[in-house]
Formats: structure tokens, sequence, C-alpha cells
């Protein structure tokens, strides 16, 4: 359930509306990470180069972002570059997107104002180029004060880079506090990753049909509900969010349990055969 001062169903178009309203109010997940994939084969299809696809997609992030701050979304994680972006393709795409995402923020800065988005970003940001990081920052601290949907951008990220990063970090507090390493928890993992301040994803969207992680949000998404769609992400809109959320609502979530209806009874238990062959 949303906080009932964050929604602007309003302003949904009648689509979108027509899916909200068959959503469950208590069941909408609290954090959505989409992996963005697509681009390229968006603008091949139209014989365009890739760049144009980019272009193209930075549009969706803009228009999905809005759709999540209208029904309330409060978190919502866009994997934009990954660390093995930035080591394998060839340099002039990478200096693209890095000029598109200064042009994306510089352009959409106020659209976020407008949507009380506040943007914040995970990855190993400080490897890239001063003048992307000076307008990160800048988004970041205008938008520093809003309380709707944060959106975080992943951009040089990867996920087992960072469980290196936590773990450095968490070795060198244990070292400085004399810990000893039995007591460590999963919480003390969680407390060092770049994402310690956020819930876990609930749901997990994959566009363009591919079914890989490609190194996202590892030890985040260890209970997700992972959603993939055919749909190259230029071609995905907040109505295409609505849907993955309704197809969200139509899952079992068992963390490692059972459905009530399934389990057996101690009795049962002790009775049964078991049969190895
Ligand atoms: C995959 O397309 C997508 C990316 C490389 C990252 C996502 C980037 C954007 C949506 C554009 C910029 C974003 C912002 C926030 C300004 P691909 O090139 O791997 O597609 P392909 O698999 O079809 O080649």
């Amino acid at each position: 359930m949303y906080p009932a001062g964050t929604l602007r169903i309003h302003e949904l178009t009648t689509e979108e509306r027509a899916i909200y309203q068959t959503l469950k109010p208590e069941c909408m997940p609290q954090h959505v990470a989409i992996i963005m994939d697509g681009n390229g084969r968006w603008a091949g299809h139209r014989s365009l180069k890739r760049f144009l696809g980019h272009q193209q997609g930075a549009k969706s992030v803009q228009l999905v972002t809005e759709t999540a701050s209208r029904i309330g979304l409060p978190w919502l994680t866009l994997y934009a570059f990954s660390l093995e972006n930035n080591l394998r393709r060839p340099r002039a795409e990478v200096n693209f997107l890095m000029r598109l995402l200064k042009s994306y923020l510089e352009g959409n800065v106020q659209r976020m104002m407008d949507n009380n988005v506040r943007i914040r970003y995970i990855g190993r940001t400080h490897e890239l180029p001063s003048e992307v990081q000076d307008k990160m920052n800048w988004a970041a601290d205008m938008t520093a004060r809003n309380t709707g949907t944060t959106l975080t951008l992943a951009l040089n990220y990867g996920a087992r880079s960072e469980l290196v990063d936590a773990f450095r970090a968490l070795a060198a507090e244990m070292k400085r506090k004399h810990l000893n390493p039995e007591h460590l928890t999963e919480e003390d993992v969680h407390r060092h990753l770049y994402t310690a301040h956020m819930p876990d994803p609930d749901l997990l969207i994959r566009t363009s049909g591919e079914m890989r992680i490609s190194n996202y949000l590892l030890w985040q998404i260890a209970y997700a509900e992972i959603y993939v769609t055919e749909r190259l992400w230029p071609d995905f809109r907040g109505i295409h969010l609505l849907e993955a959320i309704a197809n969200f609502q139509r899952r079992e979530r068992r963390f490692g349990g059972l459905s009530d209806s399934v389990g057996i009874t101690d009795e049962e238990a002790e009775h049964a055969k078991i049969a190895v062959s």
C-alpha cells in the first residue's frame, strides 16, 4: 500500500488507469528494478544508428519514471550503464552514453521536480568522467528534498564489484572494531552495499526477451519476482510497468516457505515412506 498523499492517479492515461484499477493496493511492490535492454536492436530494426536507440531509451526512462511517481512507487532502480558496458563497448558509444546522461540530467531535472522524483546513483561512479559526475551531483542535490519516487540509476555498476566493495569495507570495519568473523550476519553485508538505504527489489523487469541477470543486484534480488518481456526498452512505457505489476500480483510469493494449502502435518511426515532410488 502506498501512502495516499503520494498518489497522482488522475495523471495516468486512460489505458494506464484501466490497468491500475485492477491492481490490489495492499500488494504493490515497494521497489522495482529494471534491466533496460534492446536499444541497439530497436535502432537496428529501423536501420538507424545504435545511438538513436539509446536516445529513444532515455525518453522511456523519463516516461516510465513519471508513471512510477504517479502511482506512488517508492523505489525505481534502472540499469543504465554497466561496468562491462564501460569496458567492452566501443569508446565512441561509451562517450555518447556519457553525453546522453549529461543532457538527460540537464533536460529532465525540472520534470523530476514537477513529479517529486529524487534521483540517486549506485555503482563505481567515481570512475566516470568528472564533468559527468558534476552533473550527476547537481541533479542529486537539486532533487534531494523530493519525497516521491527515488529513481536510482546504476552507472558503471556491476553486482560482483559491489560485493567486492562491500567486503572491503566490511573487512576494514572488522579490523577497526576487532570483530569476530563468527559473528558476521547477512545484515552486516547488507549495511555495506550501495543499496543499504533501500528495501530489496520485489520485482525485476528485463526488456527485450533475454533470460539473463547480467550482473545486476545479485545479492538484492534473492527473492525478487522476475518478469521478462519481449518488448525492447525504447518501446517500454508506463503502461508496460503497470502490466508487469499486474503480473507480479498474480504470483504467489513464498520466500522459501510453503503456501498455506500444501503443508503436511507432523503426523503425515512421521509416517511418510522415504524412497530413494
Ligand atoms: C542496452 O541496450 C541498454 C544500455 C546500454 C543501457 C541503457 C541506456 C539507456 C536507456 C540510455 C541512456 C539512459 C539514461 C538514463 C540517459 P543495448 O545497446 O545493449 O541493446 P541491444 O542488446 O539491442 O544491442
